[in-house]
């Protein structure tokens, strides 16, 4: 689609005089919605839905939702994940704070990551809600595993696609792995540690989204621990490419956070990468995430 034309704002259902304002944030992926109050949106959901599955990130601004309300908006796309590492607000475990104080200097998920890859039904979706934000800085990155995947060759596609990746959370939360080592660095978090982190899972290394049927690549570096099959330098060399390539910024966009912006997104077809350039400045989040499919 031309740039111009992807900048200007659609109406999703011309014909409905309750039709939503999505504006894409970029050519690659994501759109922000305005106008919507997320706690009384039941007469829209079909429409967000529809974005959803277009556009794969949505950005919502200036809302106010307390953790029943960001709960009951992230039910609408299914049950909802506690995260088996990160401890959940006392009352609402399936709200993560996610958390980082201006004195500290290590953020969470500061890499390109798909979340939960490592368990054997990874989650659908998650959702982050903006309570303190820093003057700048704090970004979050988007990028679309399914133009990364669409971007390879013919040959490449056909080899990718019958290989499996094995997935584990051994590197974040397992025995001396990122928790362990930075938990000091990282106080504000509080990130459990366990030796069940060091169990694999196997994912195709091109999945099929279950509701668009688009193809996407599924490695992430914190997750994806080798290919199957391979030898491990080819396996390495392999996921090298398959990394950086699905990182490039030609598929991604950038979403600004400020207090009250919501940010949906699509786990089965994009990564993220929560920028870590405001020292100094603090910022705090809610996270929820919502329960998804074995990945096929
Ligand atoms: C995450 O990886 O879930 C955190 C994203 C962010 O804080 O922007």
């Amino acid at each position: 689609m031309p740039l111009m034309e992807s900048l200007r704002p659609l109406r999703s259902t011309p014909d409905n005089h309750q039709a939503l304002i999505v504006r894409p944030i970029s050519g690659a992926l994501g759109a922000e919605i305005s106008d919507i109050n997320l706690a009384k949106c039941a007469n829209s959901i079909d429409q967000i839905k529809a974005a959803f599955l277009k556009y794969h990130v949505l950005v919502f601004r200036e809302q106010t939702l307390n953790p029943i309300e960001i709960k009951n908006f992230a039910k609408y796309f299914g049950p909802l994940e506690t995260h088996p590492y990160i401890k959940g607000l006392d009352e609402h475990p399936e709200v993560a704070p996610i958390i980082k104080e201006a004195n500290e200097k290590i953020n969470f998920g500061g890499g390109w990551h798909t979340d939960m890859s490592f368990l054997s039904c990874p989650p659908l979706g998650s959702l982050l809600y903006a309570i303190d934000t820093p003057e700048f800085g704090g970004d979050t990155l988007f990028a679309n595993q399914h133009a990364a995947y669409e971007s390879l060759s013919d040959y490449m596609k056909e080899f990718v696609g019958q290989l499996k990746g094995l997935h584990s959370a051994a590197s974040q939360y397992g025995l001396n792995g990122d928790s362990e080592k930075r938990s000091e660095a990282r106080k504000s978090m509080s990130l459990g540690i366990s030796e069940k982190a060091h169990a694999q899972v196997s994912h195709p290394v091109v999945r099929t989204h279950p509701e668009s049927g688009l193809r996407a690549l599924y490695v992430n570096r914190p997750f994806t621990e080798r290919l199957e099959g391979l030898r491990s330098s080819e396996s390495n060399a392999l996921l090298s490419f398959l990394w950086s390539h699905c990182e490039e910024p030609r598929f991604t966009c950038r979403v600004r956070w400020e207090p009250g912006t919501v940010t949906l997104w699509d786990n089965r077809i994009v990564q993220h990468y929560a920028l870590n350039d405001y020292d100094g400045r603090r910022r705090e989040m809610r996270r929820v995430t919502i329960e998804g499919d074995r990945p096929i």
